[in-house]
């Protein structure tokens, strides 16, 4: 089914305030699902809603977080989420440094103690539409092998890249370490469809097609991908004096507990090097060289990375955000949550 891009974020902001979060705490979180849901990133839109507000009301998140953000350099910095909802602090971190870039020409702010923050292109995006590039990337609880391992160390860790173009648009690149993230997992699950061998393995370390059997997933490229996760961590995690690798807690497990994951945003300032016009006319040409490539057997046009998001907003704009049928009942249902996600295994349904 379709809803208006207002409609679907009411929807959400309601039941996270319901849940627990503040007016503004839910706001923000509703926002960035949304924006996740309007791009076609389900897997990290409505379909977390219900797992939100069950860590929420559990008391996994803090709803009454002290958020400090603690200059530590010309161009460097903290924000101290102190356990609160991932998705503000986030967006409040990137805020700061966006501020920094403006005068120094780089930022880099490291957010931790944080829970969940969903598509990570949304603090990416903050930084773009203020004509700066955007760097993020950021830990996730251990649910990957790493080349060669039979067991989880490293989470998904994300890693999301905006850059203004000289017309209102911007290239992006968000993406898992993984073959996919594991949100796409649990859309699968929602959908009750089938996924690719390649993207993850069951309890035995064997390719699996059945989302209810997946017991850990796939890096990108094998060792490439294992080494971007390890990445990740230490700059995420290791270098903000957090929890790392497999000691980074599990988003379905202790939901009354707060959960200490770290983030990372870098904010670069075109003004300091090329300067801004030039920056921006180049990125609008190299996006139009791309669409001009020649396209493959089986493409009719090669994208600039981040255009199959566009492509989905323009749709969804006009006919609305496509979403499952029982999401939405669960929605617009007065039920918090079915007490469905606080268990200790976090591949079982
Ligand atoms: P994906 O595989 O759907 O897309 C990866 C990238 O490829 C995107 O930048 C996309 O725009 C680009 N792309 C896809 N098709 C394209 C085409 N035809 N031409 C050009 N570019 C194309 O993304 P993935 O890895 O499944 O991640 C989904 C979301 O999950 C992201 O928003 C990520 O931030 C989020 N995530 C969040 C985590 C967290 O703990 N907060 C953990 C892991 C993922």
């Amino acid at each position: 089914m379709r809803l208006k891009s207002e409609d679907l974020k009411s929807l959400i902001k309601t039941k996270l305030h319901k849940a627990g979060l503040n007016e503004e705490h839910a706001d923000v979180a509703a926002d960035v699902l949304t924006f996740a849901d309007a791009r076609g990133i389900h897997s990290h839109g409505a379909v977390r809603v219900e797992y939100y507000a069950e860590r929420i009301a559990k008391g996994g998140i803090n709803t009454n977080p002290d958020f400090k953000f603690e200059k530590t350099g010309p161009a460097s910095g903290v924000f101290h989420g102190d356990g609160g909802n991932g998705h503000i602090a986030a967006k409040l971190a990137m805020d700061e440094a966006i501020k920094m870039a403006k005068e120094s020409g780089v930022a880099i702010i490291g957010v931790r103690d944080i829970s969940h923050s969903g598509a990570i292109s949304y603090f990416t995006e903050q930084a773009a539409s203020e004509g700066l590039i955007g760097i993020s990337m950021c830990q996730s609880d251990p649910m990957v092998v790493p080349f060669g391992g039979a067991e989880p160390y490293y989470g998904t860790n994300p890693i999301a890249f905006a850059a203004p173009s000289s017309d209102g648009r911007m290239i992006t690149l968000d993406m898992a370490t993984t073959v996919q993230a594991w949100g796409k997992i649990l859309h699968a699950r929602s959908k009750k469809e089938s996924i690719p061998d390649t993207w993850a393995v069951d309890s035995n370390g064997e390719p699996t097609t059945d989302p209810l059997n997946v017991n850990a997933l796939l890096p990108i490229a094998g060792p490439k991908g294992y080494g971007l996760a390890m990445m990740v961590d230490v700059l995420s995690g290791i270098l903000l004096g957090l929890p790392f690798g497999n000691k980074v807690s599990s988003m379905y497990e202790d939901l009354s507990e707060y959960r200490k994951l770290g983030q990372l945003h870098i904010v670069i300032n075109p003004a300091f090097f090329t300067g801004i016009a030039n920056f921006k006319n180049s990125i609008t040409e190299t996006m139009s060289d791309l669409n001009q490539i020649k396209p493959a057997p089986g493409f009719s046009k090669v994208l600039y990375p981040g255009q199959n998001n566009d492509i989905v907003i323009e749709d969804y704009k006009e006919n609305g955000i496509e979403i499952v049928e029982d999401i939405y009942e669960y929605l617009k249902s007065d039920v918090i949550h079915n007490n469905q996600y606080d268990h200790k295994n976090p591949f079982a349904e």
